[in-house]
């Protein structure tokens, strides 16, 4: 079993603003979406709530200290839990665990790099300063090495999708 994050940034690690997303590029949309298809994915609550619906084909694994918050959400993950480490271990049981991803956001991704949970990182790195409230953290002293780097310059962006693992 492999943990692995999925994350888009700008090139001060900046992530989302206003619990959104910083830019929505459609060949990085895409790259998710095939990317995580059929796997679980150990989300942060405000990322629950900012995705407005759940993606198809996937569980959703929601970290929360107060789960009466969700109730009032049109949609609902299939377990809520109260630890990221909780997180992957209940996604375990869920169809495509060979490969768990962490999908968000800042604190969530931090967390799980803290605690030693991941193996692999998706980067989607971004040229330019989106103005960003919400970062990943510095990953350059953990251990992971690019296994894979492609470039692109597509709708507008300059970007690499960069893989490492550890
Ligand atoms: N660029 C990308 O690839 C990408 C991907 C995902 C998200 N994002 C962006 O990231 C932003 C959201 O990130 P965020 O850091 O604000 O929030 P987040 O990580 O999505 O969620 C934070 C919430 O998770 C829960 N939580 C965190 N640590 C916990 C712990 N140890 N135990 C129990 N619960 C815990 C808490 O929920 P409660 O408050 O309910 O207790 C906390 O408020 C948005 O702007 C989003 O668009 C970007």
């Amino acid at each position: 079993m492999k943990v692995s994050i999925i994350v888009a940034m700008d090139e001060k690690r900046g992530i989302g603003k206003n619990q959104d997303l910083l830019f929505k590029i459609p060949e990085d949309g895409k790259r998710v979406r095939e990317t995580t298809n059929g796997h679980p994915l150990v989300m942060g609550r405000k990322t629950f709530e900012s995705l407005g619906r759940l993606l198809p084909n996937r569980t959703h694994v929601v970290v929360t200290r107060d789960p009466q918050s969700l109730k009032n959400l049109s949609y609902q993950p299939h377990e809520i839990v109260s630890s990221v480490k909780e997180g992957v271990e209940v996604a375990r049981k869920y169809p495509g665990s060979e490969e768990i991803f962490i999908f968000g956001g800042g604190q969530i991704y931090k967390e799980s790099l803290e605690q030693g949970l991941v193996d692999r990182l998706y980067l989607t790195l971004v040229e330019g300063d989106y103005g960003a409230d919400t970062f990943f953290p510095d990953y350059s002293d953990l251990g992971f090495k690019v296994i894979k780097e492609e470039s692109h310059g597509l709708d507008g962006y300059q970007y690499r999708f960069v893989d490492l693992e550890k």
